[in-house]
């Protein structure tokens, strides 16, 4: 049975840049159900890392500011609790791991103390049951003689390991949502897999939801169920995964995933597109894609909506909602 864990409806982020407000994320809405990973991909700037930050609360102010929309986490509205409250639910029942792992970990902290520390943060657990349950979720990551090691210091490990060790205090209290800012990017490729696999295989056991931001394709093979695909601020496609990669239907995803024949290369990142995503400052009025859009025709100067170009499968643009819906549903 589908469990929804997070819900966010009609989000919008703003930034203040000379005395103006300007949009970063501009009404995205998008659904995460209990044991599902929803990818979240898109050239640089266009809003990723500022919708994961909004979850979490830590959009920096003053000089931004969430305006618009609502965030829910397991029935409950994010944007109407207070800061004591937020403080309790992150770390907590939901967590955020990032692409540095020493941005995340205290230096002068060993590695099982930090772990420990979450749990008797958030669980009010004793230090002996925390340092217990620390060391078993050291384990479940794969820290080799976790036992030995849990008083070593996060300069002592290596980059993977230290990414394991953000994994495990990410996932001690067992949060229901876990949010993942390109965490593997920094890793080699044999790393990254052996660390995306552990993420799959720890969200199955505890069945969370995970909304996961890369700027790798073959990242988004591994490890996703549904894509989401950003372009300025807006979602301009979202997909369950099978469907983006074998029939795109935004000239925008088309363009990102052309250079992608197959499914299964680790290494392949987002192809590059001629031209540049425009500043928030200097938004085109109606699709905000077309001024690089190869496909671009009389109906683009207008604002697009995101329609269905097939069953599941929303796409910003009016021609991929006419002319693709139809050429799909006769494939
Ligand atoms: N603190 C800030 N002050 C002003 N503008 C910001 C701030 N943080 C982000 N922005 C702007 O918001 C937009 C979205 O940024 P964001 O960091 O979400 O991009 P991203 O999709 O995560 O990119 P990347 O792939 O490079 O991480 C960009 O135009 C960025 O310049
Ligand atoms: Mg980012």
């Amino acid at each position: 049975m589908r469990e929804q864990v997070l819900r966010v409806e009609d989000l919008r982020v703003e930034f203040r840049i000379r005395a103006e407000w300007y949009p970063a994320v501009d009404g995205i809405s998008f659904a995460l159900d209990r044991n599902e990973t929803l990818a979240l991909v898109g050239e640089s700037g266009c809003g990723k890392s500022v919708t994961a930050l909004s979850i979490m609360g830590l959009v920096p102010e003053p000089q931004g500011r969430v305006s618009a929309g609502r965030i829910v986490l397991d029935g409950t509205d994010l944007r109407t609790i207070d800061e004591t409250k937020f403080e309790a639910l992150r770390g907590d029942r939901m967590t955020m791991i990032f692409q540095e792992p020493m941005t995340s970990l205290n230096p002068v902290m060993s590695i099982g103390t930090q772990v420990a520390e979450a749990l008797r943060v958030h669980r009010g657990m004793s230090r002996g049951d925390a340092e217990a349950k620390a060391l078993a979720v050291l384990e479940e990551v794969k820290i080799p003689s976790a036992k030995h090691r849990f008083h070593d210091y996060p300069h002592q490990f290596s980059g993977g390991m230290r990414q394991r060790v953000m994994i495990a205090m990410a996932l001690a209290c067992e949060p229901t949502l876990l949010l993942a800012d390109e965490p593997t990017t920094a890793l080699d490729v044999t790393i990254q897999a052996q660390v995306l696999g552990l993420l799959a295989d720890l969200k199955g056991r505890h069945g969370m939801a995970m909304l996961f931001i890369t700027h790798n394709l073959g990242v988004v093979a591994q490890i996703a169920d549904r894509v989401a695909v950003m372009y300025a601020g807006q979602i301009v496609e979202e997909a369950p995964v099978h469907e983006i990669f074998t029939r795109p239907a935004h000239p925008y995803t088309r363009a990102l995933f052309s250079a992608i024949p197959r499914m299964d290369r680790a290494e392949q990142m987002l192809a590059a597109i001629l031209g540049r995503v425009p500043p928030l400052t200097d938004m085109p009025k109606g699709c905000r894609f077309a001024p690089r859009c190869p496909l671009r025709r009389e109906g683009c100067e207008a604002p697009q909506v995101l329609a269905a170009a097939a069953p599941q499968h929303l796409a910003r643009c009016h021609i991929a909602t006419n002319t693709f819906a139809k050429e799909l549903a006769r494939a």
